[in-house]
């Protein structure tokens, strides 16, 4: 490891971070949501196969350029390049991804507030504040704009400091918990009514659904998010593993483990939405598809818990905590990709540019926030279904063509 910029000291530190990143509300909220509204377990399994045959490969592909590299994601592709042109077009797509990282995060930070938000609200009716709680609920200017800094100021004080100690530190202390509350809140909704019915639901295959356009892209969308791929953040990453790991293994293991936690909250979403149907809240859209989406999150789950009377808000505090760690291990990649770029090819110290772009991106949520109607899709939109595919796909061309004669 180079010890001025920094690195994994482990091996088990590179993995919880790599997963840490991918693991995150696009496996808690995207993955069930979408298996949801596209057919149950004919999504999980095209979600599979194409996680292992397509989005692995293009992971690797950007780990292997920051191996390379051993740099930021613009100087890694750089160092591959042989002339001007191709040292071009190596800018254009390492900053691209490094502001796909930023936009995602913008919108991505106003999000993860919710879930803060939605934590607090049982403690809140826990201790009687029942005002406090509806408040916390409610979609407002001020809740907003309150929780997203909190939940920026919490990734800006990770990443100020640096690699082992912030990134590696808490990825390590985190990752564990997620997962043991995710394997609590399973086994506590498989022991109630209806818990069954949704569990066959989940595994039960409509083979017949499996080659649908709309259901492949949107799986295919689905991994690539996951894999937080065309961001740069697995570049970065990738330049912080030492040489002597063997990085086929290691992004193997990490897709391994991001796709078992999607997995594991379909286990817990699809069964608890049956419970909930169980308990008389309406699971089922107008067209008979599965509800999803921010009403799957905010309307059916919290209807759920509310049910359950004094229990409910144990049990939707630990879901909305199991939320907000899992969005802060992803938010903490997306910062380093800026904040890495800027550290080393404009000299300036870690942490002034991380409160400096933290800052900056925080700006851009804000503008999100005053126009949410419109511009939070569009941002997500933007970055993830345009931004993502088109950068990830660039990295692969990357190693393709120029990587032939590298040595990794
Ligand atoms: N992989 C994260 C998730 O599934 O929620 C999202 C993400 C993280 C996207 C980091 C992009 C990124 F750079």
């Amino acid at each position: 490891m180079d010890k001025a910029r920094g690195g994994f000291s482990s091996r088990i530190g590179f993995i919880m971070a790599a997963a840490g990143s991918a693991v995150g509300l696009g496996n808690i909220w995207g993955f069930p949501t979408q298996t949801a509204s596209n057919g149950g377990a004919a999504f999980v399994l095209v979600y599979l196969i194409l996680a292992f045959f397509l989005a692995y490969p293009a992971f690797m592909a950007e780990l292997l350029i920051g191996r390379y590299g051993q740099a930021n994601a613009v100087t890694s592709m750089q160092k591959m390049s042989r002339n001007t042109g191709q040292k071009r077009f190596a800018f254009i797509v390492g900053f691209g991804g490094i502001i796909c990282a930023a936009l995602i995060l913008s919108f991505y930070g106003i999000i993860a507030g919710w879930m803060m938000s939605y934590a607090l609200e049982p403690i809140a009716r826990l201790v009687g504040l029942a005002q406090v709680a509806d408040w916390l609920i409610n979609q407002s200017l001020i809740r907003n704009l309150m929780f997203t800094i909190l939940f920026m100021l919490l990734t800006i004080t990770i990443i100020r400091r640096g690699v082992e100690q912030g990134i590696e530190k808490w990825s390590k202390r985190l990752m564990p918990m997620l997962i043991g509350l995710l394997i609590l809140l399973i086994v506590y909704v498989f022991t109630l009514d209806g818990s069954k019915e949704g569990f066959v639901a989940y595994l039960n295959p409509d083979i017949s659904r499996v080659l649908e356009p709309g259901l492949l892209i949107s799986a295919l969308g689905q991994a690539f998010f996951s894999l937080s791929l065309g961001t740069s953040v697995m570049v970065i990453y990738g330049s912080y593993i030492a040489k002597k790991e063997n990085l086929v293994t290691l992004g193997a293991q990490v897709t391994l483990i991001d796709v078992s936690i999607a997995f594991l909250v379909g286990l817990l979403i699809i069964p608890a939405m049956y419970v909930a149907q169980a308990q008389g809240v309406p699971i089922f859209a107008e067209d008979g598809s599965l509800i999803s989406g921010s009403n799957l999150v905010f309307t059916v789950l919290p209807s759920l818990f509310s049910g359950m009377g004094t229990v409910g808000l144990f049990v939707g505090f630990g879901f909305f905590v199991l939320m907000t760690i899992a969005a802060l291990t992803s938010s903490i990649s997306m910062l380093e990709g800026p904040v890495s770029f800027v550290v080393e090819r404009h000299k300036i110290e870690r942490e002034k540019a991380t409160t400096f772009i933290g800052i900056g991106i925080f700006l851009l949520s804000v503008i999100i926030i005053v126009n949410i109607s419109f511009m939070l899709d569009f941002v997500a939109i933007l970055a993830t279904q345009y931004g993502q595919p088109i950068i990830a796909m660039l990295c692969c061309v990357f190693v393709i063509g120029y990587g032939t004669e590298m040595k990794y």
